[in-house]
């Protein structure tokens, strides 16, 4: 959506909030949901919407944060070093914006606004004398949250924070979600007229809709599902927000074709790629990026993190594909198999009980039972070579760097320490002795 129009639009991302409520050490905005931090989340809304200037306004003390913010291009961090309120964040966060055509607030602690949601709200500004636009929802439980106060022509008169609200106001169910836009010739105006004249003492960016009307503008408002603009607060809310993430990928996934028996059990990042046709049974979790690029069958119980799997795949149950594993083609992962950093041939099978690490195996491979790489010495990984067609043969520990040749077969419980020639039977020789029982 990187067209014209974005790169007139600035978003600022507040996130000065301590998270103390999170109860723990990490950056509210660097928890994850389906994988991905919050903060991410927002950053990635405001390149969608092809924004020019990103400004996440963050609290000091979090230098991790910044790091974080600064891997994605246009963005600028400013800390907040007293928390005066949304109307005070915005306005520091002004004084590095470019004259932009609009302006995009959004907070760092409510990661599933959509794009489409902000470009309405962009375009509901092309009207003369708009000011603003403030993106409303219902509330089941209202307390707590800014009401959004209409007219009965219909108008946005101001937002009332709960603890300034009448009785009456507090009976309005019609809320704040936080997210704004305006437009960027009045902001400036606009927000050096916000007080903090009120309950809380603080800046409240919410005035900013009584202010525009005094000042003869107008004043818009969308309103958007409750869902969409769920925020987190404590660890509660962020397996909620989670929650409501999870059944938006599940239902896309349903909706591209993918088979699942019980979506309500099966996990996804936003990384996840599924091809229509491949069959997820229960308890399956995908982390990070998972491309599986045409039909496969993904059975109960898998963990699958970065890797790629081809068409006519069959996983699990109760496997383990770890990143920079790619499987080839009808190739098999069986039950109790850990496959790292690996590339599994075409047809090749590793059926069950086995580690296969930072190895290369070519097509019609078939590794027995119990199979171990022994990839690490203690200091160092090395490289396991399978060619094709090869055998081996269950409990084999194969002793890296070492190659087997094609077609080769390694007798069972073979450790092998050196490489195995092509097409010949390479097995340890030990000698067997049966005695006689005492008693
Ligand atoms: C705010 C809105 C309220 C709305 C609610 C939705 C105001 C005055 N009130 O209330 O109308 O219904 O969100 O959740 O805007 N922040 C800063 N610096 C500050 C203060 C806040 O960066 O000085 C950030 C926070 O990190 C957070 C966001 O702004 O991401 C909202 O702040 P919060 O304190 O949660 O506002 P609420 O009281 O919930
Ligand atoms: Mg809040």
């Amino acid at each position: 959506m990187n067209n014209s129009k974005g790169k007139n639009i600035a978003v600022i991302i507040l996130a000065a909030g301590k998270g103390t409520r999170m109860n723990n050490n990490l950056p509210k905005v660097m928890h994850k949901i389906c994988g991905r931090p919050l903060i991410d989340h927002v950053l990635n809304t405001s390149e969608k919407l092809g924004a020019g200037n990103i400004i996440s306004v963050i609290s000091d003390n979090t230098p991790e944060l910044e790091q974080h913010i600064k891997n994605y291009s246009n963005t600028t961090v400013i800390y907040q070093k007293e928390r005066l309120g949304t109307g005070h964040a915005v306005k520091l966060a002004l004084l590095d914006i470019l004259k932009s055509e609009s302006i995009v607030i959004l907070y760092g602690d409510t990661p599933l606004i959509k794009p489409a949601t902000i470009e309405k709200m962009l375009d509901n500004l092309k009207g003369k004398n708009t000011a603003l636009c403030v993106l409303g929802f219902k509330a089941i439980n209202p307390t707590g949250y800014g009401r959004l106060i209409i007219s009965t022509n219909g108008n946005l008169e101001k937002i009332t924070e709960h603890n300034d609200a009448t009785t009456k106001e507090l009976e309005v169910t019609l809320c704040n979600s936080g997210v704004m836009v305006f437009k960027g010739k009045y902001i400036e105006k606009i927000i050096n007229l916000i007080d903090n004249k009120n309950y809380k003492k603080e800046f409240y960016l919410t005035d900013a809709v009584s202010i525009a009307k005094n000042l003869n503008l107008n004043t818009k408002v969308i309103i958007t599902d409750e869902n969409e603009v769920a925020g987190i607060n404590s660890q509660k809310e962020r397996a909620h927000v989670e929650k409501i993430k999870q059944d938006e990928l599940r239902e896309t996934h349903l909706n591209n074709g993918v088979i699942m028996i019980a979506p309500e059990t099966v996990y996804f990042s936003e990384g996840t790629k599924i091809s229509s046709g491949t069959l997820i049974e229960p308890n399956v979790i995908f982390k990070g990026n998972v491309h599986i690029k045409g039909e496969c069958e993904i059975r109960a119980f898998s963990y699958l993190e970065d890797c790629e799997i081809e068409a006519g795949a069959v996983i699990g149950p109760y496997a383990r594909i770890r990143p920079g594993t790619k499987l080839q083609q009808n190739s098999r992962v069986g039950n109790f198999v850990e496959v790292k950093n690996s590339n599994i041939g075409k047809g090749s099978k590793i059926n069950h009980l086995s580690y296969i690490g930072d190895t290369e195996m070519g097509e019609n491979v078939n590794i027995g039972a119990g199979t171990i790489t022994c990839n690490y010495d203690g200091k160092n990984k090395f490289k396991t070579i399978i060619e094709e067609g090869a055998f081996v043969g269950s409990n084999s520990s194969l002793v890296a760097p070492v190659t087997i040749g094609k077609n080769a077969t390694i007798g069972a419980g073979t450790t092998l320490f050196k490489d195995a020639p092509e097409k010949k039977v390479t097995i340890n020789k030990k000698e067997i002795k049966s005695i006689d029982k005492k008693g």
